[in-house]
């Protein structure tokens, strides 16, 4: 019956795109699968031929940064800037980029702009980085695709940096902006938080939510992965925890926070001194009176967001943050003002005109600083909560001591680590763009691979040594389970781990549990390559690294074989071995899987069905930071269950009699009607897949595996591969995605 009302159900809205409730409204431990979509091809207005890499380079480096210079001296009306100079708010925008990082998922950092989106765009911490961005946007426009916004707002706090007499270590270009929100990183657990305000009595109580034990105590501590103190700061509370203005409990948030973004002491102080020789912090007006942040602001307000309804809004009357003032009296000049004055003063708490607790010196006497506009004005100097921090604790204190006497040596540290902040989630030197990218060793958290200055192996090579490695009693199994074990510590987030530079066979990874089964078979492969190098004539070599991957690539050949199809696994050689000096131990001990079902390895901390934390939940975040879509994710087990890749000799999942043979039995039983499956445990984390008719059972299996047939969408894709036509295709798909992840690293060879 024709009723000719509107689509959309007439006078009630509801039915356009995503109206809630939402799926994750009715189901909100549902898996989120779709998650392995975003930020997609389809969501890229660039188009996936587009190569950034070609474009960068095209650029004249030094003519762009001298307009981005030119630009950061010269004030517009609608958002005049400090003492003439737009640099030190530019460099607080390139910080909180780079700030978000964080080294348990290697998620956040600089690397993709993502503080043009949610929440990050709206984070209180995020107040008028707004206006920092659109103040670029005429470079951002001129220079089009070819300059990304993450390297801009990089570049552009490097620009600042330099005018005002700071010589930075260097820039790399290389960045890849995203192009939607990021829905996929975990923010913390409050739900409630008042988007306006982070110390609002709301986020104070929620505050808890992430914080074990009591500041002080010897077991306080941070959830992971989290690396912020707070939802919606980039790292801690400058009025100290609760805004209490406690120095010392701010200085024990200040180092787990900064710990968690991958920096030491020394470094903490370099970053948070050094920043603060620059500008000042803005607080002429009570936060209440601010107006929603951009992703809640009205529409007129095009993005923009924390309206200012006082005097003019901005200049003498922004209100940033809330607290207010200078901490040094030459603000646009790098020099060692900040620790200067911050010993050579007694500093006593205050209140800003918006509020806020701040520290004043005690000394009528001591210098005073220029009002960033009013002609003739000085203002007393400012410390923060977090600047007192560094005077009061014992380990900070002795690092503000050595650069208080060694500017130069200040100079140097904070110099470097600028340069690590901003470029810590790029992963291998390889995606260093431009003129200015810095290529020693030396910089460890850059998990730097040597240069090759031997010959790569050819295509004969290639050959003759696939049949030394098959040669071994290594079996089709354990090559390509080793084979997957190096390759599968690559994460995308920050592109940190894989397969070269040959770790496996190094610590901390050579002492996992879930890389014993490697052992043998890198002894093996350590054997056929010393014999290949000896061999060589010419300054040819092969590496450890390459010998682990193309292990896995015949023996998948030979599965493959098995199972009725000839396929030749793809291998592209070129990757070299690293030493044990230039790998950082600790920093690799995060890359230690916490979940991984391909495997069958579960942490014995979360074998357990806590919410969000489900072993299935883990796996998919595994599968997220292998960027994999989830027809991959399907192929990609159900091929290493066929190969038997469970770590620790356990026959779950393994719903196959001929192990080692590329067969797509994962599916078909999976699908199959003829089990019943029942759990084995009262809390349902393993299952027995008994046969309907006799009863008996046939296959065990963990919620890793059985999630690919309870999902409705996994099991959509499994279904496809357990098709009478679906042998062949799943073949294709596993030996696709199998190259896939064994060149997820390798930024040497893909563009
Ligand atoms: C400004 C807090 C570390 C660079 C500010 C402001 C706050 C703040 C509240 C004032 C914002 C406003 O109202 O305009 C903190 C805290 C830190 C920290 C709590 C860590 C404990 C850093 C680091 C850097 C940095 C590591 C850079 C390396 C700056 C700069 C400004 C600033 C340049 C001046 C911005 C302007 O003049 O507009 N900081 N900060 N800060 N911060 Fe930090």
């Amino acid at each position: 019956e024709m009723t000719g009302k509107c689509p959309f159900g007439g006078d009630r809205i509801g039915g356009a795109v995503g109206t809630p409730p939402a799926l994750s409204d009715w189901y909100p431990n549902r898996l989120k699968v779709e998650q392995l979509h975003q930020n997609g091809p389809s969501a890229n207005p660039l188009g996936e031929d587009f190569n950034y890499a070609e474009a960068f380079n095209a650029l004249d480096l030094e003519a762009l940064k001298q307009e981005i210079k030119t630009f950061l001296t010269t004030s517009v009306a609608w958002w005049p800037s400090d003492y003439n100079n737009y640099g030190p708010q530019m460099i607080r925008m390139s910080w909180h980029s780079a700030g978000t990082y964080r080294i348990a998922d290697g998620r956040g950092g600089a690397g993709e702009a993502l503080q043009r989106f949610a929440p990050i765009d709206s984070w209180w911490d995020n107040g008028n980085t707004d206006k920092s961005r659109r103040l670029i946007w005429p470079i951002k426009q001129k220079y089009g695709s070819s300059l990304s916004w993450a390297d801009l707002i990089v570049l552009t706090g490097n620009c600042a940096l330099e005018i005002m007499g700071f010589p930075t270590y260097g820039f790399a270009g290389g960045r890849h902006d995203a192009w939607e929100v990021d829905n996929s990183t975990y923010w913390g657990p409050e739900v409630v938080h008042d988007l306006q305000k982070a110390d609002s009595p709301d986020s104070m109580v929620n505050r808890d939510k992430r914080w074990r034990g009591q500041n002080g105590d010897a077991d306080y501590d941070l959830e992971n992965p989290l690396a912020a103190s707070h939802q919606a700061l980039i790292y801690v509370n400058p009025e100290g925890p609760y805004a209490n203005g406690d120095p010392m409990g701010s200085a024990r948030d200040i180092r787990v926070t900064f710990t968690r973004m991958a920096m030491n002491n020394e470094e903490t102080v370099a970053l948070i001194a050094g920043g603060h020789a620059f500008g000042k912090s803005h607080g002429m007006v009570p936060a209440a009176e601010i107006g929603m942040p951009p992703e809640i602001a009205p529409m007129e307000a095009m993005g923009f967001g924390w309206h200012n309804p006082r005097g003019k809004g901005n200049a003498e009357d922004t209100m940033t943050n809330g607290i207010e003032g200078s901490w040094t009296p030459n603000p646009t000049q790098w020099d060692n003002d900040y620790l200067t004055n911050l010993f050579k003063f007694e500093w006593e708490q205050t209140k800003s005109p918006a509020g806020a607790l701040q520290w004043t010196p005690t000394d009528p006497n001591a210098p005073k600083t220029p009002d960033a506009h009013i002609e003739g004005q000085m203002n007393a100097l400012m410390m923060m909560t977090t600047d007192i921090a560094l005077k009061v604790d014992p380990e900070y204190r002795k690092v503000c001591e050595k650069f208080l006497g060694d500017f130069d040596a200040f100079t140097q540290a904070f110099s470097k680590a600028w340069y690590k902040l901003t470029h810590r989630d790029m992963g291998p030197r390889e995606r260093y763009l431009g003129p200015e990218k810095v290529n020693e060793n030396d910089l460890l958290w850059q998990d730097p691979i040597p240069l090759a200055d031997y010959k790569m192996i050819d295509a004969a090579d290639i050959t003759a040594l696939k049949e030394s490695i098959m040669a071994t009693d290594m079996s089709v199994s354990d090559l390509v389970y080793t084979a997957f074990s190096a390759a599968v510590t690559h994460r995308s987030s920050d592109k940190r781990g894989g397969a070269n530079g040959g770790r496996l066979a190094l610590a901390p990874q050579k002492d996992w549990a879930i890389n014993r089964r490697t052992v043998p078979v890198v002894a093996a492969l350590r054997s056929v390559m010393d014999k290949f190098n000896d061999e060589q004539k010419a300054d040819k070599k092969v590496s450890l690294a390459d010998l682990i991957v193309l292990g896995g690539c015949a023996a998948l050949e030979k599965a493959a074989a098995d199972a009725g199809f000839t396929t030749a696994v793809p291998f592209t050689p070129g990757r070299r071995d690293t030493t044990q000096e230039l790998t950082d131990i600790e920093m690799f001990t995060w890359l230690k899987p916490v979940a991984d079902g391909f495997r069958n390895y579960l942490d014995k901390d979360f074998d357990t069905i806590a919410q969000g934390a489900a072993p299935e939940d883990l796996f998919l975040d595994k599968a997220q930071l292998l960027s994999l879509t989830a027809p991959e994710w399907v192929a990609l087990m159900g091929g290493l269950k066929a190969m038997n890749a469970n770590h620790d000799g356990s026959a779950h999942g393994i719903f196959t009699d001929r192990v080692g043979v590329l067969t797509n039995d994962f599916f078909t039983v999976l699908t199959s009607m003829d089990f019943e499956w029942k759990k084995t445990d009262a809390k349902g984390m393993r299952f027995s897949l008994d046969d309907r008719t006799t009863g008996k059972q046939r296959f065990t299996a963990t919620r890793s595996d059985l999630i690919f047939g309870s999902n409705s969408q996994l099991r959509a894709v499994a279904e496809v591969y357990a098709g009478s036509d679906g042998h062949k295709r799943f073949v294709k798909a596993f030996v696709k995605v199998w190259d896939k992840v064994m060149m997820l690293d390798r930024y040497d060879v893909k563009v």
